[in-house]
């Protein structure tokens, strides 16, 4: 790489001097085909150096995935506007939720009107470009005319110009959470692992966002709570994974965000995280950290069990003696029916230990993959 060569040059104490400019030099491309490659591919499980925007996970064969996902949510319960959109890497053998379809690379938009009317699209790179740069990373899927930028890890713009998909206009976020890994602050060494071979990293627990688009002619334009991760695997999805319970929302000056995932062992993988007035006040893995129940309170669930009205999160066993109990309940279905997925806007309710309480908005997750 020619950043190394450059660098190569330089004596140590140089080196040490020249740290951050030596980071600007060394900005990363990564292109990624429209087809599938042959294997094996390799994924990272732990937090090197690297940005935690980059490609985890080389090359996406039929069976490996890696996507970056951004959603905002209304902070009024009464107003249903959400958006999602995901720039995936990873065909539907890899990820079941795909549509079958010879791209590697679409990228897959939701939306809610006021109202809670849906909205959707799906475009189809004809290739992807991932750039990381420090902490900077953009990306673009050629031919879709989806794109991000964030010139730090705490600022990003989604650009939209889809005259296919009669989509237009910007989703931006500016960082009101600090970043967090599956078991803690982002911190080299930490694992990335949310799940068995399944990767996550939360760059934007929270986000005040604005969203400004036009969709077939109607102008979608609301503020939110803003959200962004990552989630990539190096076995196909369905492997590990027998139902997960993931989402997050806002309440006064707390951002939530959680993660329960039932492996097909039958084991329970966790991570929990709060973070207050943009400070992390839990952060963990740990088996007494978080508990996610559907209510009514059917668990495990399976591919029959009806979808819930809500949850029931006990947040707990975190520093600074914070205990939360969390209630979320559905207002609206964030996409079609699917005994696989589903995904809903709901209020959210949280009681501190000592009775404090708050209310706020969430946007949730379910899949439920077994019989
Ligand atoms: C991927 O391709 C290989 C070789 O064709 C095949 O054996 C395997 O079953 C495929 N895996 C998936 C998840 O489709
Ligand atoms: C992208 O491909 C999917 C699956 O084949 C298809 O449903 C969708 O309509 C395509 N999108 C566009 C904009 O052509
Ligand atoms: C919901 O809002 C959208 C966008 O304004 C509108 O097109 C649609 O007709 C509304 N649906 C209902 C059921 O009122
Ligand atoms: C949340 O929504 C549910 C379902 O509409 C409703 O019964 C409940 O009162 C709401 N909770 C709060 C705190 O507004």
């Amino acid at each position: 790489m020619t950043c190394l060569s450059f660098l190569s040059v330089f004596t140590a104490l140089l080196l040490h001097s020249f740290a951050s400019a030596s980071e600007a030099l060394c900005a990363q491309t990564f292109n990624i085909p429209s087809t599938v490659q042959a294997g094996p591919s390799q994924a990272q499980f732990t937090l090197t150096s690297a940005p935690i925007d980059a490609p985890k996970v080389a090359p996406i064969t039929n069976s490996s995935y890696d996507w970056w996902y951004f959603d905002v949510a209304s902070t009024d319960p009464a107003d249903r506007s959400t958006v999602v959109v995901t720039f995936f890497t990873s065909t539907r053998s890899a990820f079941p939720l795909l549509h079958a379809s010879d791209t590697v690379t679409p990228v897959y938009i939701w939306g809610t009107y006021p109202n809670g009317t849906r909205w959707d699209g799906v475009a189809n790179g004809t290739s992807a470009t991932v750039v990381v740069d420090g902490d900077a990373s953009s990306g673009n899927w050629i031919g879709t005319g989806f794109s991000w930028s964030a010139p730090s890890a705490s600022v990003y713009l989604i650009t939209i110009d889809s005259p296919e998909l009669g989509i237009k206009g910007t989703i931006s976020f500016r960082s009101i959470a600090p970043a967090h890994l599956p078991c803690g602050p982002v911190a080299v060494g930490q694992t990335l692992q949310v799940g068995p071979r399944i990767g996550w990293a939360n760059v934007l627990p929270d986000a005040a966002s604005v969203v400004d688009l036009h969709v077939a002619g109607t102008h979608v334009q609301f503020q939110g709570t803003g959200y962004h991760d990552k989630n990539w695997g190096d076995v196909a999805f369905t492997t590990n994974v027998a139902s997960w319970y993931w989402g997050h929302g806002r309440v006064g000056p707390y951002s939530i965000v959680w993660f329960d995932l039932l492996d097909l062992s039958g084991q329970e993988h966790l991570s929990a995280y709060v973070s207050k007035n943009n400070k992390i006040v839990a952060a963990s893995c740990t088996s007494d950290s978080i508990q996610v129940r559907p209510l009514p309170a059917v668990y495990p669930p399976v591919l029959s069990t009806p979808d819930p009205i809500g949850y029931h999160i006990n947040i707990d066993g975190v520093n600074e003696g914070v205990n939360m109990q969390v209630d979320v309940h559905v207002l609206a279905p964030l996409v079609d029916a699917n005994p696989a997925y589903a995904r809903f806007f709901g209020n959210l309710t949280a009681v501190l230990a000592g009775g404090q309480q708050f209310q706020g908005t969430a946007l949730f997750e379910q899949f439920k993959l077994t019989q």
